[in-house]
């Protein structure tokens, strides 16, 4: 039986922050973020908008009235989750109207959770064919104003529909996992921050991509010929094609040209939004989907994805026929393009907006999922889905 993803989109905040003026403003020479980072504006949101939002307006892109009377299981990857006990799956299971005999529940292993997603969500198809799931990654990337991470922040949502008539991407069952106990990235309880050891981070990254790559050789009997392309999680646009090149030497000239052609596909829309931490690998194999011209129907595809801490899988998939009909550029490239840009000084005001969650405060923020009220700690969305 054929498992995979069925429909995918995303969502970004409406606001970012170019890259250049935040050098500028740093004192930094701006080649170091558009070149050195790889990365040419940064998402940001107010505080009308969280991770639940983000993962609702991503949702309502690809949910049928179909889908949502179809679907048992809601999974949310995510290490911006703000409650400790009780799940935005379940918040959001709410807002998109899926019916109600369903389970919904939250991973979080740094930006491993929603593949972590995606596999429970495929063990489930499996079980009940007739069913479908919605996996959703939706983060908040911050390290703080004015430090070495802050040019790597970012924020939205991916999400997608697995089932077993996946329209878009086959996923195979050929995986290799791996898990170290590294101290790389880390958030202890009650940090608003993440706590950063970034030469350790970049290290790690590319010594578990090779680990994992080279068993997947090994184990499969397959190389690099075998991929069309190969899709990375990416924190920042330089990190995959250090990742990439690192394995690189091995292949031919012809597969290397094809792989880091196809890897500057997959980067398109994160250089524009920044590490979405768990969905970032998904926002790339949107960026790569919508952004080649050389892909087809057959064509196998090897993702990889990281959370810090540290966990990383090598996994493939193979598009489906008519796999583009399922896309939506259109609407990926408008989001893009509609936002408006913020002066640092607005960028700076707007991470630095703080609430007060135990008293009541109202937003009259127009999107078509936010939050309209905070009171007594909890959170009310505007939903105007109404399909
Ligand atoms: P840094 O110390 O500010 O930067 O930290 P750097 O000095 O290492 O410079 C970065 C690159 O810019 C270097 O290139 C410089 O040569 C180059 P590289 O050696 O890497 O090829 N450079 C220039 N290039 C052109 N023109 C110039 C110029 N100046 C310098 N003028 C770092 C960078 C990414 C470490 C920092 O931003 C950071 O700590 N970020 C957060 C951690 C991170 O993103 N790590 C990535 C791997 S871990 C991961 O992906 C997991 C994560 O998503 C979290 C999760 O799993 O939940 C983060």
């Amino acid at each position: 039986m054929k498992v995979g993803i069925d429909k995918i989109s995303f969502f970004v905040p409406p606001y970012y922050v170019d890259m250049a003026e935040l050098a500028t403003a740093r004192a930094v020479d701006p080649g170091k973020y558009l070149i050195g980072i790889g990365q040419s504006q940064m998402a940001i949101g107010p505080s009308s908008q969280d991770i639940v939002t983000y993962a609702a307006n991503a949702a309502s892109n690809i949910l049928t009235k179909e889908d949502k009377e179809a679907i048992d299981l809601v999974i949310v990857g995510t290490e911006s989750s703000f409650d400790e006990s009780k799940a935005s799956a379940v918040i959001l299971h709410r807002l998109l109207g899926i019916q109600e005999f369903a389970r919904a529940f939250e991973i979080k292993e740094a930006c491993y959770g929603a593949t972590a997603g995606i596999e429970a969500a495929k063990n489930h198809i499996r079980q009940h064919p007739k069913s479908k799931a919605l996996v959703i990654a939706a983060d908040i990337a911050r390290y703080g104003l004015n430090n070495g991470g802050e040019p790597t922040q970012g924020a939205g949502a991916v999400a997608m529909i697995i089932s077993s008539e996946p329209k878009i991407l086959a996923l195979s069952e050929d995986t290799v996992n791996l898990t170290q106990d590294i101290y790389d990235f880390w958030r202890p309880t009650g940090h608003a921050y993440p706590l950063v050891d970034g030469p350790l981070s970049n290290e790690t990254y590319i010594n578990s991509f090779k680990k994992v790559y080279t068993r997947y050789e090994e184990i499969y009997q397959e190389s690099f010929d075998t991929f069309a392309a190969l899709a990375f999680h990416i924190p920042y646009t330089k990190m995959g094609r250090k990742a990439l090149q690192a394995v690189l030497p091995k292949a031919t000239p012809q597969d290397q040209e094809r792989l880091l052609a196809r890897y500057e596909e997959s980067i398109t829309y994160s250089r524009q939004v920044g590490n979405l931490y768990t969905g970032s690998l998904y926002l790339g194999l949107i960026s790569l989907l919508e952004n080649s011209t050389s892909l087809q129907a057959g064509d196998k595809l090897g993702l990889f994805s990281y959370g810090s801490g540290a966990v990383s899988q090598f996994f493939t998939g193979t598009l489906q026929p008519g796999y583009e009909k399922q896309l939506l550029p259109d609407h990926h490239k408008a989001l893009l393009t509609n936002r408006t840009k913020l002066s640092v000084f607005e960028y700076e005001e707007m991470f630095k907006e703080a609430v007060d969650y135990d008293a009541t405060t109202t937003f009259n923020d127009p999107l078509p999922f936010s939050i309209t009220t905070i009171k007594d700690n909890i959170r009310f969305y505007r939903n105007e889905d109404t399909k």
